[in-house]
């Protein structure tokens, strides 16, 4: 099993396109998250740049304007690689670069070339072995160049994984692709239309994040994906821009150039703030987000075996698990609590074949979602001899 490839494969689709109408709203948040991971997009002209998983190429209409001299994309979808493609020719026109897409697996690709920018925007999380891909990929950076993948971990996922729960309550497992999405496009479209600057179809979020099938596979936080490539690389920016350092920049040398333990000690006590976008609270103590996440591991383990399995021992497994969540939830923002009890009310109309609920908080309930992490391959000094 291939993680994305085979679903959208299968449905012969590329359910990541974004509404790219009004190109400079477009341009403005790609340069947005530029700005916060540490990428000057003048300081990209005349540099190579390698893609992982493109998509359908709306990002990369924004990576050829910075005037890369190379630009490689990778992903194995060829209804993806089509449209990326169409949307190359459509705008890099009077752009110089020299662009080669290639249609392979990414743990097939293999190249001698290093490159000074490597880009895996929403790949790596859920695939079977997310950390060992990311090892495979991040060898393509040169030294001193730069890697920008995303994260997700079952905090930031768990207002989505409880729709997952939800949409198998509410539909036959046996049902097709288009009968599910008849069935959840109303249940779930009016809490899309609550995500301002939204900028995919309710039908492609609801079949990347709901529908596709996510057994056997495994999400990748940013404290794994650290360790992953620890010490080769260190943490330069993420997005959101949560990372605080507040030393005196003459005190790190040594030892306490470790970027990277402070980035993941600064996440541990942030963890709480991705689980709901519409809250933000100071810091808490690390061990307590830990015990958060790992409630919210159990919950997303629960759900996915049963997304699969749907008989009553996966629903027990469920229930117990989000009566874990529950008492770590609790602890949270008021709005928060709120919105999971509205959720635990409409779970149990939808399993009494209710299908007329009434979702109260837990419509406008997303987390952080993916969170970008950009690291840098260590490199000498380049300390001159004196002469
Ligand atoms: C969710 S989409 C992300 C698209 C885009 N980067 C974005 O952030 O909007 C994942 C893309 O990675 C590709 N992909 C995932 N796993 C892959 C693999 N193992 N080999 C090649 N392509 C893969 C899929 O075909 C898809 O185009």
């Amino acid at each position: 099993m291939k993680a994305f490839v085979d679903f959208y494969t299968k449905e012969g689709i590329s359910p990541v396109a974004q509404d790219i109408e009004d190109l400079e709203r477009h341009f403005h948040r790609r340069h947005a998250l530029y700005r916060h991971v540490g990428i000057v997009p003048g300081l990209l002209s005349g540099r190579s740049i390698l893609e992982f998983g493109p998509g359908s190429g709306h990002n990369s209409i924004v990576t050829i304007a910075m005037h890369p001299a190379r630009y490689v994309l990778v992903d194995a979808n060829p209804v993806g690689l089509e449209h990326t493609r169409d949307l190359l020719l459509r705008f890099a026109g009077a752009v110089h670069t020299d662009i080669s897409i290639v249609q392979s697996y990414i743990e097939d690709f293999e190249a001698s070339e290093r490159f000074d920018l490597v880009l895996c925007e929403g790949v790596l999380p859920t695939q079977e072995a997310p950390t060992e891909l990311l090892g495979h990929i991040a060898r393509f950076v040169r030294p001193g160049g730069m890697i920008l993948i995303t994260c997700i971990d079952a905090a930031s996922y768990l207002a989505e994984q409880l729709r997952r729960f939800a949409a198998a309550l509410a539909t036959d497992k046996e049902a097709s692709t288009q009968e599910k999405l008849a069935v959840l496009v109303p249940l779930f479209g009016p809490h899309l239309d609550t995500i301002e600057g939204m900028g995919r179809s309710h039908e492609d979020w609801i079949l990347d994040n709901v529908i596709q099938p996510f057994q056997g596979r495994s999400l990748m936080g940013l404290e794994e994906a650290i360790d992953t490539l620890h010490p080769e690389f260190s943490v330069q920016g993420t997005s959101p821009s949560f990372l605080v350092d507040r030393r005196w920049y003459k005190r790190i040398t040594g030892p306490a150039s470790d970027f990277n333990a402070v980035a993941k000690q600064v996440y541990l006590s942030e963890l709480h703030n991705f689980i709901d976008a519409r809250t933000a609270h100071s810091v808490r103590e690390p061990e307590e987000n830990r015990s958060l996440l790992a409630a919210c591991n159990q919950a997303y383990e629960a759900i996915v075996s049963h997304s699969e399995a749907r008989d009553s021992k996966a629903t027990a497994r469920v229930t117990q698990a989000l009566e874990g969540l529950r008492r770590e939830i609790a602890g949270l923002d008021p709005l928060t609590v709120r919105s999971f009890d509205d959720f635990l009310a409409v779970a149990a109309q939808l399993r009494a074949g209710e299908t007329d609920v009434d979702w109260g908080d837990f419509a406008s309930w997303f987390g952080q979602g993916q969170q970008y992490l950009s690291l840098v391959r260590a490199q000498p000094l380049g300390i001159p001899e004196p002469t």
